[in-house]
């Protein structure tokens, strides 16, 4: 078995992998993943076929791995722990102390395997009633969104966001005394990200895009997300479990009332 990075060239047959294994969010934000990190992605390679691949995207001293997939046929023989270890290694050579993901209950075993702790259980909500079309979006100030997404998520990933709004914005945004206090946009039939300074900005971020959106992500002990989705529908789907390697970083998960993605928090 041999490791390299995963490049552009790689992405039809890993995207195929990812379908495989079950891993539709993957799938679909991988492209964007490489995009916005060329050298974020590990391939395992057996007899000149791509069996393996993770992400690892750095966030500052922080890294989010994501698309984790091993083909069925070759899983039990320790690939996945060796293109994780691989993918972490060069990102600690980069700077990174932590790593963090959501974990699906396969992908669990591997990660306590290496440490990884508990944060926390992460929702996925879906929404059979979505169709409405979404509301006219505004004009984002990525600073301003850059500076509300650090102050939830513990992490900076700035390159992220302006790649998404670049590809899906704007977004809604709502300020409160010239302050952006709140701002989500949708992604596909994706609602994410979703970040507000308090509840009723989060409820009023979510009242406007949620009728437009079939799929989001949510922190289960952001409570008054979890409800303001529920009032539109969305009905847990299945769950995640955020897990972490290293320091804490100073999450604020009354602040996150929509992930960007499983692969990228
Ligand atoms: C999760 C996944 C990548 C693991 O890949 P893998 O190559 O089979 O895992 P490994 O063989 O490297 O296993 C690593 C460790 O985890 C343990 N492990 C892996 N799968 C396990 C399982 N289903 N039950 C119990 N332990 C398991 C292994 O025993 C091994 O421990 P060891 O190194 O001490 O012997 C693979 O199951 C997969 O692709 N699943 C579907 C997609 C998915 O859910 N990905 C995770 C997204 S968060």
């Amino acid at each position: 078995m041999q490791l390299r990075s995963l490049g552009r060239d790689d992405l039809p047959e890993a995207v195929a992998l990812l379908d495989v294994a079950g891993l539709a969010g993957a799938k679909v934000n991988l492209a964007r993943y490489l995009r916005c990190q060329p050298r974020c992605g590990w391939a395992a390679i057996v007899d000149g076929c791509l069996v393996g691949l993770v992400t690892v995207l750095r966030q500052g001293t922080a890294a989010f791995v994501g698309a984790m997939a091993v083909h069925p046929d070759h899983r039990g023989a320790r690939i996945g722990r060796r293109l994780l270890e691989h993918g972490q290694d060069e990102a600690r050579r980069d700077g990174v102390t932590t790593f963090l993901l959501e974990a699906t209950p396969l992908g669990e075993h591997l990660y306590r395997k290496l440490g990884y702790v508990s944060e926390h259980d992460t929702l996925i909500v879906m929404n059979v009633r979505a169709g409405l079309p979404p509301p006219a979006q505004i004009t984002a100030d990525l600073v301003a969104i850059a500076r509300l997404d650090r102050a939830a998520t513990g992490v900076v990933r700035d390159d992220m966001l302006i790649g998404l709004v670049a590809e899906h914005g704007p977004g809604v945004a709502i300020h409160r005394a010239g302050e952006l206090i709140a701002f989500g946009m949708i992604v596909g039939d994706r609602l994410g990200p979703v970040l507000a300074k308090d509840p009723d900005a989060g409820r009023e971020i979510v009242d406007l895009l949620a009728p437009a959106c079939s799929v989001s992500a949510v922190p289960e002990p952001n409570r008054a997300a979890v409800d303001a989705l529920a009032r539109h529908g969305f009905v847990e789907a299945r769950r995640l479990r955020r897990m972490r390697l290293g320091p804490a970083v100073p999450i604020r998960v009354d602040r996150i009332w929509a992930l960007a993605s499983p692969g990228a928090g």
